[in-house]
């Protein structure tokens, strides 16, 4: 089986990389998405309701399963026996820092592959973090993340 994991942060998921999902979901037989839990940043939802929303959105695509890792991504990998990480870019400011992580996991494994996809031209301003501020200082987040998740964002961020 071609499985692939899609690592990160996802604090919350963006239209962004559910459109990267979408697209992986199509030439992978499985695509487990990978959300770090990084004990030294809290972030805005908490790993379970990070898993919970991402979960929410991609419920209507069967091969596309959820979980969380802690430390190397590739001790994730191996205990699962997948072989490839899939990114997405957007800009060529993302290239150097992916450059890096992928250059990185090769070394701490060689089997290791990771691919990239361009990320949608419609998608290529957003992140996590411009959501959360637009968010934060009461500006419109639709379209920037999943229509199920709008009103969470907004409460969250204002509680
Ligand atoms: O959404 P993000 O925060 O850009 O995702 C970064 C992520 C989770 C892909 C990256 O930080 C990661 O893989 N962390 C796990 C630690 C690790 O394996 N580090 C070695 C590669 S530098």
């Amino acid at each position: 089986m071609n499985i692939a994991v899609y690592p990160g942060s996802f604090d919350p998921i963006t239209n962004g990389h559910l459109d990267i999902i979408k697209r992986a979901s199509r030439v992978f037989d499985k695509v487990i998405v990978g959300i770090l839990v990084n004990p030294d940043k809290k972030g805005l939802f908490s790993i379970e309701e990070r898993k919970e929303l991402i979960r929410r959105v991609t419920r209507d695509i069967p091969n596309v399963k959820v979980e969380s890792f802690t430390g190397l991504l590739v001790d994730f990998m191996k205990e699962r026996d997948i072989n490839v990480i899939i990114k997405g870019l957007r800009a060529v400011s993302d290239f150097e820092y992916e450059f890096q992580m992928a250059l990185m996991n090769k070394k701490l494994n060689s089997n290791i592959e990771t691919l990239f996809m361009m990320t949608d031209a419609k998608y290529s301003f957003l992140s996590s973090s411009s959501v959360k501020q637009v968010a934060m200082f009461g500006g419109c987040i639709n379209g920037l993340v999943p229509d199920e998740i709008v009103d969470e964002v907004m409460y969250k961020m204002h509680k």
